[in-house]
């Protein structure tokens, strides 16, 4: 059981959650994640990690509510516990003096970058913040990007915030740029992953994605996780999580992402009339 010391959601749908757990944040690094249960009978989830605090052996996640599991995660208020916190696991970021690294948030992957991001301008980097989203009021942590990107570009659907469109007006944003990046690295939705590895294809700029297919075990033992990287058949949980996004099969990742979709709906069909609705970090029914 793992006390949570923080759960609130802080823009709609994505919630911030913050764990006692000491012995993850003394040894979690970037780009790895842990796996959470909300309850004994949950689903495990695989999240990312986006902050933590050594000291006071917290770390800190931020998820989406997405499907039954995640709604029974956002339930949770501060003084409950989850039953399940099991990390760090996966690989960590490769973090090098890059030069000029282009890091590109959307959804969840706003707040799974910030440990990147971190990591790549103690090591020297010019780093370029793309943030994307449906619009300006989903975008979040923008404060603390800014004492740490040199630049950053926001893209909205809606337009109302930045450029306006999908990740597709990238290669308006690198062409614009005195020099393309030296490497960019994409976390959040798949179709954000997939998208901008299409574009950076072209022009030869390695790109790296962070792959959060279904998980069960996170270490290698139940084969759930299977990817295809340059055809090859990988385990993201120990091989990855993050890979070229240039050699990932993203037909088959997307697939493979929605197989329990039938099952999230129908769960949904019999759950709606006692609906839970968390309100001010409590649930109610
Ligand atoms: Fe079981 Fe990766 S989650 S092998």
């Amino acid at each position: 059981m793992n006390k949570i010391i923080e759960r609130k959601m802080i823009v709609p749908n994505m919630h911030l959650l913050t764990l006692e757990a000491p012995d993850i944040a003394s040894k979690v690094k970037p780009g790895q994640f842990v796996i959470v249960r909300a309850n004994d009978e949950g689903e495990r989830i695989p999240l990312s990690v986006a902050d933590w605090d050594e000291e006071k052996g917290t770390v800190t996640i931020i998820f989406m509510e997405v499907g039954a599991s995640t709604g029974a995660l956002a339930c949770l208020a501060a003084g409950d516990s989850v039953a399940t916190c099991v990390g760090p696991l996966g690989n960590e970021t490769e973090i090098g003096n890059f030069g000029t690294v282009m890091c590109v948030g959307g959804c969840y992957g706003i707040g799974s970058l910030y440990p990147v991001v971190k990591a790549l301008k103690k090591a020297g980097n010019r780093v370029i913040m793309v943030f994307e989203a449906r619009s300006n009021y989903l975008i979040y942590w923008v404060d603390k990007y800014i004492k740490l990107a040199d630049k950053i570009f926001n893209v909205t659907r809606d337009g109302s915030l930045g450029l306006k469109g999908h990740i597709s007006c990238l290669p308006d944003i690198i062409n614009g740029l005195p020099n393309p990046p030296d490497r960019v690295i994409v976390n959040g939705c798949t179709f954000l992953m997939a998208r901008t590895s299409e574009m950076t294809r072209d022009p030869g700029i390695p790109t790296v994605v962070n792959l959060n297919p279904i998980m069960i075990d996170g270490t290698g033992m139940c084969g759930v996780c299977r990817v295809t990287i340059n055809g090859k058949m990988k385990f993201a949980c120990v091989d990855g999580p993050e890979f070229s996004g240039h050699e990932v099969d993203w037909k088959e990742f997307l697939s493979r992402r929605k197989a329990y979709l039938e099952e999230e709906v129908l769960f949904f069909r019999r759950s709606e009339p006692k609906q839970a609705v968390h309100k001010e970090g409590k649930c109610q029914t």
